[in-house]
């Protein structure tokens, strides 16, 4: 990366990206569902909030650690879990991983990864980690993943609980979506047919998903989940203030409300809409994080105005991945820092607690 080309914003990364990715991947990583509406109106959900800085507060030492799930962050920053990392660049999960880690960061590794949950543990200086679950018809099969999560030293569980069929994403449908000789799902290398195959007319994973995950997936499977492991354990992708109660009334510690970043249900509510809400109905009784759309420092604080603890960031490390490796990732988390930074300076808050409701005009 010369000084000339280094992106200046997280959107420039998105532009140089595509560059340096295949049509298919390209594709896979950019889409949504459907129409793309839930997609655009994430984004949209954030332009269109205006913000009311508060003015002549000392603001000359700013702290943006916090504690996530009781571990300390150095940001309220996660890396969102998204599979096929090798996609973007060879080392994939494993360049992902050693940024989080260095940067003080959580990542949460996906159960489509292409590369193995026990490899990404092992890399040097990992820090905090979640394993992302999703739940196979085969219980034995997701049994052994959750242990073997817990035995690698994977922090927490994060069930996602939208997606039980994939969202229809028109251009993997048009590109037949499949991975390249030599990828894999690494984390279901030890079973057989636990692979991703050309299918005609559709997108290889959207068929993965309708014969391998659970669409039968209940509250009661969530006692199930929390009975396998001393695991914390993390909802991502609820939407509603019901949905969060039921998750509180089943012990969980965390909610991620999450659209899926818009490749699920295409109409669903935009999550920096939904977030209110769900902050609300939760109580303080689990931790509140969200994503989706989450492009600029101002976004993250917007979040956090509205009672998000933290926000998890997915295709912009795709993008830093595709432009650069690992030192695209970490220039990615980098800009969305100093982005932060500045506005908090900007709107009077030395710490993550000065960020309250009252910046957001209603
Ligand atoms: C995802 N996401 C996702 N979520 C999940 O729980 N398991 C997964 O394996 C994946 N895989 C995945 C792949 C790709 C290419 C993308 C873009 C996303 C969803 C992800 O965790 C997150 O919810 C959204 O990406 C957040 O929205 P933004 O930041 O991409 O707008
Ligand atoms: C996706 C799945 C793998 O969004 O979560 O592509």
């Amino acid at each position: 990366m010369t000084s000339i080309m280094k992106p200046l914003n997280l959107f420039e990364y998105e532009a140089q990206a595509k560059n340096n990715l295949s049509q298919m991947a390209w594709d896979y990583y950019v889409s949504g569902a459907g129409d793309e509406i839930t997609l655009r109106n994430n984004r949209n959900g954030f332009e269109s909030l205006q913000l009311r800085p508060r003015m002549l507060v000392d603001v000359s030492q700013r702290n943006l650690s916090t504690q996530i799930l009781g571990k300390p962050q150095e940001l309220p920053i996660l890396i969102a879990p998204m599979a096929f990392q090798c996609l973007a660049n060879p080392a994939g999960e494993i360049a992902t991983a050693k940024v989080a880690g260095s940067m003080g960061i959580t990542m949460v590794l996906s159960t489509m990864a292409t590369k193995s949950m026990e490899e990404v543990a092992a890399v040097e200086q990992a820090g905090n980690q979640w394993f992302q679950l999703y739940v196979h018809r085969d219980r034995g099969l997701t049994k052994a993943l959750v242990e073997r999560a817990y035995n690698s030293g994977f922090q927490a569980l994060c069930l996602t609980v939208d997606a039980p069929l994939l969202g229809r994403r028109e251009r993997d449908a048009r590109n037949q979506f499949v991975l390249p000789p030599g990828m894999s799902l690494a984390n279901l290398a030890t079973w057989e047919d636990r692979e991703i195959t050309q299918k005609a007319g559709e997108s290889g994973l959207f068929a993965y998903f309708a014969e391998q995950l659970d669409p039968g997936l209940t509250w009661a499977d969530v006692e199930w989940l929390r009975e396998l492991s001393p695991l914390p354990l993390v909802i991502k992708g609820i939407l509603r203030g019901d949905d969060a109660v039921r998750a509180v009334e089943h012990g969980v510690n965390g909610i991620i409300v999450s659209n899926h970043g818009g490749r699920q249900l295409d109409g669903a509510i935009a999550t920096i809409d939904a977030l209110g809400e769900i902050v609300t109905a939760v109580e303080n009784q689990a931790e509140v994080l969200m994503d989706g759309g989450i492009r600029r420092g101002t976004d993250i604080l917007k979040a956090l105005a509205l009672g998000a603890k933290a926000v998890l960031v997915g295709r912009p490390i795709l993008w830093g991945l595709a432009v650069a490796g690992s030192q695209g990732v970490q220039h990615v988390i980098e800009l969305l820092r100093d982005e932060l930074d500045l506005a908090m300076a900007l709107t009077g808050c030395a710490t993550l607690q000065d960020i309250d409701s009252s910046l957001i005009k209603s």
